[in-house]
């Protein structure tokens, strides 16, 4: 199909894509790449024009959820360059998605060949430096193939998609969003929940509906055994900045081990000399000591928290500083803005960084 970029828009098939409009949705790109397991190795894989997958119905993705995914993002430089943000990390978490679910390895030469091979094929569709919106690219790991008992697939596919996206929330650029905590668990201590597997995320599907239905912009998980501990978001770790200055995050076995939130922890000690520690966090006895609360994660970027749902009532952050401002939309706080345009200038190629945590493709 031809794809024209032309400032804020693009004509795809006629039809006219506005950048700044972007929600975070499937938009169909190109190519898409496609690698299968069977006796015991991968192929080769190859890039694959249709986006319809045709599964076998005894398919162990499909019954028994045996599958994990990924996400990234690749972002158009000032300067023309595709960026991507430590995808070695998503490669790695891959695989140990795929260890817990018997699943083979991707090896990481094959994954970031697929990820830069998906993105550097459709790069007509990566968004503008500046247009606030970006590509999102979603590797996933899946079991196919005729099973009908518990058992491991015998075939495995690896494949990589990418899409157009704007901001996971409503609100574009740096805006603060609602939690509420859920009264359904998203993960069992010794289960799955620091693993990125599809399973997690269906039963998280009710939840996200109960938040916005009170709502709030997202749920809230507490940890499964006490019902006391700060998890996660359902989409998002939780960062929380304390009245003395320390930037704070859970420390939890059953949360996603955040490529973001590792960032954002590694920045705020090195750049901004914050004292941070990953920590389990009592959301009812440490919340007054709370100056302020973000939720991070590829989709969400770093989204500042100003209101929790919980214990029957919507909870403000730091409402004894902030007083009425919060009300309505919040507001951003300093720290948070100050991680947000260290990642986001990091992400985009503008603030230099000699962690070696971003990735050019194509050149
Ligand atoms: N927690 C959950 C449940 C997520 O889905 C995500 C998003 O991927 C994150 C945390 C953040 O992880 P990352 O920063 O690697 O995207
Ligand atoms: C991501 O942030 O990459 C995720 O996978 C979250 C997803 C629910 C959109």
């Amino acid at each position: 199909m031809q794809a024209v970029t032309r400032g804020m828009e693009k004509k795809i098939g006629g039809k006219a894509l506005n950048w700044a409009e972007l929600g975070f949705e499937y938009i169909r790109t190109d190519l898409r790449f496609s690698a299968r397991w069977r006796d015991g190795q991968w192929d080769e894989g190859r890039l694959i024009d249709s986006e319809i997958m045709s599964l076998h119905e005894g398919s162990p993705a499909l019954h028994y959820a045996q599958e994990c995914f990924e996400g990234l993002k690749a972002q158009c430089a000032r300067d023309g360059r595709v960026l991507l943000f430590r995808p070695e990390l998503n490669s790695e978490r891959m695989n140990q998605a795929a260890g817990r679910l018997l699943m083979p390895e991707v090896p990481i030469e094959l994954f970031l060949r697929g990820v830069e091979a998906a993105v550097w094929e459709n790069r007509a569709w990566i968004p503008p430096f500046g247009s606030g919106a970006n590509l999102y690219v979603r590797p996933m790991l899946i079991g196919v193939g005729g099973n009908l008992g518990l058992m491991p697939a015998k075939e495995f596919e690896f494949r990589v998609f990418v899409s157009p996206v704007g901001p996971y929330y409503k609100q574009a650029g740096l805006a603060p969003i609602t939690l509420a905590v859920s009264a359904m668990d998203r993960a069992a201590p010794h289960g799955t929940g620091n693993f990125k597997v599809g399973a997690n995320y269906a039963g998280g599907l009710l939840a996200t509906r109960t938040a916005r239905q009170q709502g709030a912009s997202e749920a809230l998980y507490l940890d499964a055994a006490e019902n006391r501990y700060i998890d996660e978001a359902g989409s998002a770790n939780i960062l929380a900045v304390t009245r003395d200055g320390s930037l704070i995050t859970p420390r939890s076995a059953a949360v996603l081990p955040g490529v973001t939130r590792r960032s954002i922890m590694q920045l705020a000690a090195d750049r901004l000399n914050m004292p941070t520690a990953e920590r389990p966090i009592d959301l009812r006895e440490e919340f007054d000591d709370f100056a302020e609360m973000g939720a991070c994660g590829t989709a969400a970027v770093l989204s500042p928290i100003a209101r929790i749902w919980f214990d029957g009532a919507w909870q403000v952050i730091n409402r004894r500083e902030l007083g009425n401002k919060i009300h309505g939309a919040g507001v951003v706080g300093p720290i948070m803005q100050e991680l947000y345009d260290l990642l986001v200038g990091i992400q985009q190629g503008e603030i230099a960084e000699d962690y070696g945590w971003i990735h050019a493709i194509g050149t």
